[in-house]
């Protein structure tokens, strides 16, 4: 009994400001300890503040935050595992499945990033009797786990999805097919996805296991709705925002979720992590789409105007759409006819479909912020910490440049 009421008070014991005294006067002042079963209140107060200060080192809130630099120190140990996980026995196999792995060409790893910051906003939780069983190193290692899969999954579908576009540049780099050829790229593919079920098969969660292939089946339909659009869904933002939650945003929302899920956090906990997710999702593909149309390729580290070129009408095309009906024909004929790009492109920069795509990234990004702000209540300056870095995310999704 003794061990489960411990077990129990650790997750709040923790989330104690370094500087407090581990007075039982002090504790009962504490904001947790409006809502801590009174019961746990003398056993808190045995343990030594001391022990505090060293599980929760000071942080200085008043500091700007940097996301990154909050987790960099996981974000090395998790680039190191990853490129562990993709060995493969087969040298082929192996130098393609670790192409985008290798130190200098990981891509900006932006979801495992998001992953680890929400593991640690998230950390304040009245246990569930998973999370109770679950000790905090434990915790850590299946969120740990949960950022690689979802990093190996992203990879794999951006693998197939340069054979899918021909593409012959990735991350500033050759892409995999270029370099490779098709079949090995998607071979590879399919083996990181192979390695990502295995690892999801570890953390013995099955409503985890089947958020994951949700995604997976998200991945695959928002792909196949891009190519196979006719010509009354080829001018819906329904249709557009449909098809970007299922290619870009369903990947970040159900991985934090997940997250919550396996902190042992309550449904309405965990909704919130996937309306952040996907509000943060939609935020950044919009900006993704609008940098297709102002940035360049030195910038984006691929060809600017893709889409237009692959025939694809997003986000500022269809608002151009609504000042410029002439630019239905040509979403039609996905821009393939000789000038069509550029007829585009113009009516793009002479309408208001840029200013009107950054507007509702914002709005998508205010959302996202919105989320964080309705999480429970913590006490933990880590965790209020990471809660303003998922903030500041919001921020820096919309102002990028690439
Ligand atoms: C980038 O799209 C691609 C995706 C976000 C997902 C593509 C999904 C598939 C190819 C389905 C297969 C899925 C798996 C899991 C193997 P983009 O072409 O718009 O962006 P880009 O400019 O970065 O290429
Ligand atoms: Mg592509």
């Amino acid at each position: 009994m003794a061990a489960t009421v411990w077990r129990r008070a650790l997750p709040r014991i923790l989330s104690l400001s370094p500087t407090i005294t581990a007075t039982p006067a002090a504790i009962q002042s504490h904001p947790w300890a409006a809502d801590c079963p009174r019961k746990l209140l003398p056993l808190a107060a045995r343990w030594d503040s001391r022990r505090f200060v060293q599980l929760e080192p000071k942080i200085d809130v008043d500091n700007k935050v940097d996301p990154f630099g909050l987790v960099a120190e996981e974000m090395a140990q998790l680039g190191r595992r990853l490129r562990d996980m993709v060995a493969a026995e087969v040298p082929k196999l192996a130098s393609a499945a670790e192409y985008f792995f290798k130190l200098g060409v990981e891509g900006k790893r932006f979801r495992p990033m998001v992953l680890l910051l929400m593991s640690s906003s998230l950390t304040m939780v009245l246990p569930s009797a998973a999370a109770a069983a679950a000790t905090s190193d434990e915790k850590n290692w299946r969120h740990h786990k949960l950022a690689e899969i979802t990093e190996m999954i992203h990879v794999a579908s951006l693998l197939h999805d340069d054979v899918l576009d021909h593409a012959d540049t990735r991350r500033g780099i050759a892409s995999l097919n270029f370099i490779m050829g098709n079949k090995l790229a998607v071979l590879a593919g399919d083996f990181l996805l192979a390695r990502a079920a295995f690892s999801l098969s570890t953390l013995q969660n099955d409503e985890v296991v089947g958020l994951m292939s949700k995604v997976l089946e998200h991945l695959v339909a928002g792909e196949v709705m891009q190519w196979t659009v006719d010509a009354e869904k080829s001018s819906s933002m329904d249709y557009y925002l449909q098809k970007t939650f299922y290619k870009t945003a369903s990947l970040i929302a159900n991985s934090c979720k997940c997250i919550a899920i396996l902190a042992g956090h309550p449904k309405e906990v965990a909704a919130l992590a996937f309306d952040y997710g996907r509000h943060l999702g939609l935020a950044y593909q919009l900006v993704d789409d609008l940098l297709d149309f102002t940035g360049t390729k030195a910038s984006l580290g691929k060809p600017a105007l893709s889409d237009l070129r692959e025939g694809i009408a997003t986000a500022p095309v269809l608002y151009a759409l609504e000042e410029h009906p002439a630019l239905q024909e040509l979403i039609d004929r996905k821009f393939k006819d000789p000038g069509d790009v550029d007829s585009a492109l113009k009516m793009v920069l002479a309408s208001s479909g840029i200013r009107k795509t950054k507007e509702l990234a914002r709005e998508h990004a205010s959302k996202a912020a919105d989320a964080v702000a309705a999480f429970p209540p913590t006490a933990s300056d880590k965790a209020s910490l990471c809660r303003r870095a998922l903030t500041e995310l919001t921020e820096q999704v919309i102002t990028r440049s690439k």
